[in-house]
């Protein structure tokens, strides 16, 4: 009975680590992209315009961990200088990005309508100078622009802002989701853009289980996490390249070991988990495909086993794009581990390819 856990006892010292949006006090193995942050804000503390930036990156990589705990130590330590971070999943126009900003000046958002986006910009730059605050804005998951056509406005609004309203200086940080396929940029944006390219990698095995370690000592009680289900959990979370599903491991394999009052993790546990946890990463992916992508994702799910040629016929008639998009939309689902594209050498150009799903068709269908 000593060995079990009572109904009221639990294996979580501090439940927030586990959690997804949790900004992690120990950010480990990123402190190259830390220092090229900070390299690239230091002009705004003395008052001049930031160099912008661009964060890159496959999902997992502490893109957005990273220019948050930037963002923590420009509010503690200066107030010449003001961060604000936009989501553009939430806010995909010109005008949503542009209320984030004026509700963080003016302490109030503007109304949603029956007020011009002019009318943000010109109060938005106005405090600014009038203030001779320098604003620094992170765009985070900036692909989400690119989907809907905002991003050479935004990015223009912003970046030509001092031409027009001398004294408005702004800065941007771009956070984008790297998933294969070049984003490309207005050339009258890009020259005026010239971002500090800030690459995010992949962590390798070792990194990962480090960082996995660091949390588990701090969220667990000791001796939960054992090594070998450290290890377990270490390699589900390196093959698919997202510390959020080691993270979600943790959390869901503690669970499982307390439904069973257990005091410690067992493997099962972390398999039960497992079937969960990738999900999560899943989620994550294909909540940023564009509507082509998703079209060919649907037919994919929909044939038990599609050839390419078949699956271009089929995508072809629902979206009459040609050869070449299909192509790469094609690329695109197997770069980002949606789907195996395998060349079989046959076909009728050569380049025939056998096309498999790498998830269950249905948890593929639940999410488009
Ligand atoms: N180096 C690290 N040390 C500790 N925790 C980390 C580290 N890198 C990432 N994490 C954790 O992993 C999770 C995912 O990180 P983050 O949200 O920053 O990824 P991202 O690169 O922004 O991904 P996406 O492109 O999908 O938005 C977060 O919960 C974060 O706390
Ligand atoms: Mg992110």
């Amino acid at each position: 009975m000593k060995n079990l856990l009572s109904w009221d006892q639990t294996l979580f010292k501090d439940p927030e680590l586990f959690e997804l949006d949790h900004i992690p006090e120990h950010f480990l193995h990123r402190e190259t992209q830390l220092e090229a942050l900070q390299y690239c804000i230091r002009p705004a503390l003395g008052g001049s315009r930031p160099l912008n930036c661009l964060c890159i990156g496959s999902p997992g990589t502490g893109k957005t961990t990273a220019v948050s705990k930037i963002f923590e130590e420009i509010e503690k330590h200066t107030s010449r200088l003001i961060p604000v971070f936009v989501n553009c999943q939430v806010n995909s126009s010109r005008y949503a990005v542009f209320s984030q900003i004026f509700k963080k000046l003016i302490g109030y958002s503007p109304p949603s309508s029956g007020i011009s986006f002019k009318k943000i910009f010109s109060e938005v730059a106005r405090y600014l100078a009038e203030h001779e605050k320098v604003l620094i804005v992170a765009l985070d998951d900036m692909n989400f622009l690119f989907y809907e056509n905002e991003v050479d406005e935004v990015l223009y609004s912003l970046l030509r802002a001092h031409e027009t309203n001398p004294g408005a200086r702004i800065g941007v940080i771009a956070i984008l989701s790297d998933t294969g396929v070049p984003h490309i940029l207005d050339p009258k944006v890009e020259s005026v853009f010239l971002p500090e390219e800030i690459k995010f990698p992949q962590y390798s095995r070792d990194e990962i289980k480090d960082i996995l370690s660091n949390r588990a000592r701090m969220g667990f009680y000791p001796n939960v996490v054992e090594d070998n289900i450290l290890a377990k959990i270490t390699d589900h979370t390196f093959s698919l390249g997202d510390l959020r599903v080691g993270i979600d491991l943790l959390k869901r394999s503690g669970l499982n070991a307390e439904r069973r009052a257990s005091r410690i993790i067992a493997p099962e546990d972390v398999d039960f988990a497992y079937e969960k946890s990738r999900l999560v990463h899943l989620s994550y992916i294909m909540r940023s495909l564009k509507k082509d992508e998703k079209i060919l994702l649907g037919l994919i799910a929909d044939s038990s086993l599609a050839n390419s040629g078949e699956l271009y016929e089929k995508f072809h008639s629902k979206t009459s794009l040609g050869y070449t998009r299909f192509y790469e939309t094609l690329n695109k689902l197997g770069s980002i581990k949606l789907i195996d594209a395998d060349f079989t050498g046959k076909g009728a150009r050569g380049r025939s390819r056998v096309v498999t799903l790498r998830y269950q068709a249905n948890e593929i269908k639940m999410r488009l």
